[in-house]
């Protein structure tokens, strides 16, 4: 399903001066916005924590992939997002109804280098919370006033107090060169849903079709962003990964995982993650000997 947007503050499309409905892209400058999108769809994954899938498609549209956000609401009643997506018209009222028009965003929070096509729409609605980007997020938009590198571990220690923990994995890097490397990604739990937040470092396959399942892939199937394609290219950094995860396996008690692409994972994620790391080690120790 399709919805668009056909009045912008009270103006038609045409009045705008906007000929098609369709691929008009928001800059900073712009007084308007338009999206074109499939619904974004809200998800209560657990006490305090709701997941928006939006759409992502590849292949020239054939493919769609999803893309993520999340909400958490604070000890104080306010929202502090993680990512933002493309949002249909019935998505924000929503979203507006549950913010009271955004006045209640603590923040919002870029988990993943690369995801990036939504912030300046973002921006646009909501100018006065405070963001946090990732380095490419500023190199890219230098007109939003980023308040914190979500590189640095004093911002990711921000909100420990509300049981909002944040890591970025070892052995991998955060702000690569190689642009075609979207392995890393910030780890976000939230300790009270028992909810793990991850961009592209894991995908979930929720709805494998009919090939895949020959190929032994379920519902709720998971997978690493290559793994080799990835890591950082030296001997240390594939035990480093396989340390940190199991770190995180170790201290965070999550029960849910939600990632940008593919889906979530409602209950028992981190048996799944925990089997989708024994699956890996042969992986790992072959990479180390490299
Ligand atoms: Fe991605």
């Amino acid at each position: 399903m399709r919805t668009y947007v056909t009045y912008i503050s009270g103006k038609t499309l045409e009045e705008k001066g906007i000929k098609s409905k369709k691929n008009c892209l928001y800059s900073l400058d712009s007084s308007f916005i338009v999206q074109n999108t499939i619904m974004a769809k809200f998800i209560e994954v657990g006490r305090n924590f709701w997941n928006i899938r939006g759409s992502y498609q590849i292949y020239c549209g054939l493919i769609e992939i999803g893309t993520q956000m999340s909400m958490i609401r604070l000890s104080n009643n306010r929202f502090l997002l993680l990512d933002t997506v493309p949002i249909d018209a019935i998505a924000k009222t929503t979203f507006d109804q549950m913010t009271d028009h955004g006045r209640l965003i603590e923040g919002i929070v870029a988990t993943h280098p690369f995801h990036t096509s939504s912030w300046p729409s973002w921006y646009h609605w909501y100018p006065n919370t405070h963001y946090y980007g990732t380095p490419r997020h500023y190199r890219l938009f230098p007109d939003i006033p980023w308040i914190g590198d979500v590189s640095d571990p004093i911002t990711q220690q921000l909100w420990e107090r509300e049981g909002i923990f944040m890591k970025i994995p070892d052995g991998s890097t955060f702000d690569p060169e190689d642009e075609s490397n979207h392995f890393s990604s910030l780890f976000v739990y939230h300790s009270l849903s028992r909810t793990l937040h991850i961009s592209d470092t894991i995908t979930i396959e929720e709805n494998p079709n009919l090939l895949l399942r020959c190929f032994g892939i379920y519902p709720g199937y998971m997978r690493f962003w290559p793994l080799k394609k990835g890591l950082r290219k030296n001997q240390q950094a594939p035990k480093e990964f396989q340390e940190f995860m199991e770190i995180i396996l170790d201290q965070w008690d999550f029960d849910n995982l939600v990632v940008a692409h593919h889906g979530v994972k409602i209950g028992g994620a981190k048996e799944e993650v925990r089997k989708l790391l024994n699956s890996s080690r042969q992986t790992i120790d072959r990479l180390s000997e490299k």
